[in-house]
């Protein structure tokens, strides 16, 4: 990023060579990102959050619904993949229904699908795991449900990006999208489209904005530092390789889990399994307030975060309070065996 201020730092759309080199650089991260993702370069649409572009996509798929129309949407929701299609609904008299999440199994009510999906459904959306419990979501049973009746399918991977590869495509996913700064990128986001859908809908556009592709999709200048930072997050991801991140983040994941285990004073919120699940814990501490909890874990030098993680429907189904929510904290491929003993050490101190 820094290097691209220093040398570049031009609109993309002009004759000069810096300027000519931001667009190669601009279509040489669409398709790394693509390869990434395992969706098209031309449907690559970068943007500031992934709140943003679901807002942005939800809105222009809002003049293709009628009233009498339904959404299928989870309990183990971000808000960010729930409010959009709450309002969009709201606004064309349509209903959004929602998969039941088990708090026994911490897993998705997939067996409600064929009552909740019908002949109005027209589009599901879904995350890919949970952020806040860690569950990872099973993806066939939404697209078979939604290719059943014609909906479009659209993943939240925000969570699951920096853990495994997402495939949109051979999963038969319509629309995906993450965050660059949970795969270790700059802030910005990218929504994956089948090309031929970006094309079809009106999305909120001024008049000289392309007819077609991606950026008939965004507004403005891009945010060209970042996306210089978001193909070099790419490039060390794809170095780095998911079989060595998933071996590594495994390991971690049963040394928590043990860990967790030895700890009757923490309750964890989740599977307590490594099989199913990302590295991302949910637990409460007996007779502690989870914000005390955080405060205390940061003054061991433990960074987590309180609340629920604005996956608010998953918390509640979960009988956590909304103001205390759980404490929640993630493991990545570059921490060790040593990381996870000063979490457990740091929970161990906190027995009442
Ligand atoms: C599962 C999930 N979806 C969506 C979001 C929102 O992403 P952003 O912060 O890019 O808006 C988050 C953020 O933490 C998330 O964890």
């Amino acid at each position: 990023m820094a290097d691209y201020l220093r040398r570049s730092n031009a609109n993309p759309t002009r004759r000069f060579p810096t300027s000519v080199e931001t667009a190669e650089l601009i279509a040489s991260v669409r398709e790394r990102c693509a390869d990434l993702l395992g969706a098209a370069a031309d449907g690559v649409v970068l943007g500031g959050s992934s709140t943003m572009l679901i807002w942005h996509f939800a809105r222009a798929f809002a003049a293709t619904l009628k009233p009498g129309d339904n959404i299928v949407c989870t309990q183990l929701e971000h808000e960010a993949n729930l409010s959009p299609w709450l309002a969009v609904a709201r606004s064309r008299g349509a209903e959004v229904r929602l998969v039941p999440l088990d708090p026994k199994t911490y897993d998705l009510d997939y067996a409600a699908l064929p009552r909740l999906v019908d002949g109005r459904t027209r589009l599901i959306a879904f995350t890919r795991s949970s952020n806040l419990i860690g569950s990872i979501v099973r993806v066939e049973p939404f697209v078979e449900a939604a290719r059943s009746v014609g909906a479009l399918t659209f993943a939240d991977g925000v969570a699951a990006a920096a853990h495994r590869p997402l495939d949109q495509f051979a999963h038969g996913i319509d629309i995906g999208v993450c965050s660059a700064y949970k795969f270790f990128g700059p802030h910005l986001a990218l929504l994956s489209a089948r090309p031929d859908l970006l094309d079809r809908l009106a999305p909120d556009r001024i008049r000289p904005a392309p007819g077609s592709g991606p950026r008939r999709w965004e507004m403005g200048t891009p945010a060209l530092e970042s996306i210089a930072g978001l193909g070099a997050a790419v490039d060390y991801l794809t170095a780095t390789g998911f079989p060595a991140i998933c071996a590594q983040e495994r390991e971690l994941t049963v040394r928590t889990l043990d860990g967790l285990r030895g700890l009757p004073h923490v309750r964890l919120h989740g599977l307590d399994s490594a099989e199913g699940r990302e590295p991302i814990f949910a637990v409460t501490v007996e007779r502690r307030s989870t914000h005390e909890v955080a405060s205390q874990l940061a003054d061991r030098g433990v960074f987590v975060a309180a609340g629920d993680s604005y996956a608010t429907e998953c918390a509640r189904t979960l009988g956590l309070s909304p103001a205390e929510g759980a404490v929640r904290f993630g493991l990545v491929h570059y921490h060790g065996d040593e990381d996870v003993d000063r979490i457990l050490e740091a929970l161990a101190d906190l027995r009442p």
